[in-house]
């Protein structure tokens, strides 16, 4: 997880400007300045591949450095699409 450092310069504007985010969010992809929630929430709204992702949120379509972290995301989003099917249909058949 990111650690946003807070110094304390009087002299320095950049920390005066520097608003952290309200929330805890991880940046994910740096060149678009993409953070986990923004991403889970596309992935959410359908997003079923890596292009998709960049498609719908500009997600990975830069330095692709963040793409194994996307793959991820999109793996576990499938997993759990998986084992909600798997429960569904057990249910089913008992
Ligand atoms: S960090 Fe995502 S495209 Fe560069």
């Amino acid at each position: 997880m990111t650690r946003f450092l807070r110094m304390n310069i009087s002299s320095s504007t950049a920390v005066d400007r520097f608003d952290p985010p309200k929330v805890n969010a991880m940046i994910v992809c740096v060149c678009e300045g993409l953070s986990d929630r923004e991403i889970a929430q596309t992935i959410q709204a359908g997003a079923n591949t890596l292009n998709e992702l960049g498609h719908r949120c500009r997600a990975g379509i830069d330095c692709g450095r963040c793409r194994e972290m996307l793959r991820g995301m999109l793996g576990d989003r499938c997993r759990s699409h998986a084992r909600t099917a798997e429960s569904g249909a057990a249910s089913q058949t008992t």
